[in-house]
């Protein structure tokens, strides 16, 4: 059998991670012959509450999951990883500003961020789930001089994959008849799920659908506001489908996504005036562990005031933190 891959998860005594271990413990993002190591970082006060997590996991019996770390060191979570999964983070808590929230973020992300410089394997690759996702992960690529920046992404999959379902019910086809949807911007409410280029078998799915006043005031403030519908009907917020987001963007960018467009925020190089350094929602496709983002696309009036509007409040986020 194969070395184990290593894979560290940070915040794993929480919500996402309840489904999200379980889910690679059980081969879904190396496949089914691929052993692998599971790298569990917490808070120290969340140690107790991992230990459960981790009897939990050794009770399943997962014959690919050979080998468990528990620790509250980021450099003993990144040693060596080949993929890491970046979910613990602060949640705001009561009267707490959205600045005092981005900072004490960010300095999460910076002392991960140099851990994974010194000791993470350079071929590993880093996805930002938690929020506010798209700015920890460029603290986290500011703070990893000598690590590779397109070796890090955060998570715009789960946006991407609700446009998806609600799209392919509209149009009565299936999710995976969909090809070249966008979900461009911030993990936040100004992300903007287009459809311009989106076609269902070949079929441009604004054709098919014919409804543009579905499109811009039902589809893409729906998938906006998904998350709090979620809270509010669940009472607590999206865990399992998120742990789902993260693999299927890990998954293509490691597997490739065979021609097709996915979604994957990623630091921008300046395409469709997204300034450089940015970690913003982009069309991209994968192939041989890297990913291409789709260039040249050209925008009309609407898809502009959206990405612009999705832009301004990354750089917001940005100049707070300056
Ligand atoms: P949770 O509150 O249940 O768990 C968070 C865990 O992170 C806790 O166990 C906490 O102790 C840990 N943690 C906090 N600081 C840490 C640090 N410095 N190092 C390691 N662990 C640390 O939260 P849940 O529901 O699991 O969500 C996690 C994050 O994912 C949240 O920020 C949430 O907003 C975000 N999220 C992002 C999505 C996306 O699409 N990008 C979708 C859904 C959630």
């Amino acid at each position: 059998q194969s070395t184990p891959k290593k894979i560290a998860v940070t915040g794993a005594a929480g919500q996402i991670c309840y489904s999200l271990l379980f889910r690679l413990a059980n081969g879904d993002l190396y496949g089914k012959s691929q052993p692998i190591e599971l790298r569990l970082l917490d808070l120290p006060q969340a140690q107790d509450a991992v230990r459960g997590v981790v009897m939990e996991l050794e009770d399943c019996a997962f014959p690919l999951l050979h080998n468990i770390v528990m620790t509250d060191d980021p450099r003993q979570a990144f040693e060596g990883v080949d993929a890491a999964f970046l979910v613990g983070s602060r949640p705001r808590s009561k009267g707490m500003e959205r600045r005092d929230l981005l900072a004490a973020n960010a300095e999460i992300f910076k002392v991960q961020g140099r851990a994974i410089n010194e000791v993470a394997g350079r071929r590993a690759k880093i996805l930002v789930v938690g929020n506010p996702a798209n700015t920890n992960a460029s603290i986290l690529i500011a703070n990893a001089p000598d690590f590779n920046p397109r070796q890090v992404s955060s998570m715009i999959r789960l946006d991407h994959n609700r446009a998806l379902t609600q799209l392919a019910r509209k149009a009565a086809c299936g999710v995976g008849d969909i090809d070249k949807l966008v979900v461009w911007g911030n993990h936040s409410p100004t992300m903007f799920a287009d459809w311009t280029y989106a076609t269902a078998a070949g079929r441009p799915l604004s054709e098919t659908i014919a409804d543009d006043h579905w499109y811009k005031e039902v589809l893409i403030p729906e998938i906006a506001r998904r998350g709090t519908a979620i809270i509010e009907a669940r009472g607590a917020s999206s865990a399992a489908s998120a742990a789902n987001a993260a693999i299927d963007q890990m998954r293509d960018w490691m597997h490739g996504t065979d021609g097709r467009w996915t979604s994957m925020a990623v630091i921008s190089q300046g395409q469709y005036g997204i300034p450089e350094g940015l970690v913003c929602g982009v069309p991209v496709m994968c192939e041989d562990g890297d990913y291409s983002v789709v260039e040249g696309l050209d925008l009309d009036g609407f898809q502009k005031s959206k990405l612009d509007k999705t832009i301004e409040e990354l750089v917001g986020e940005r100049d707070a933190l300056s």
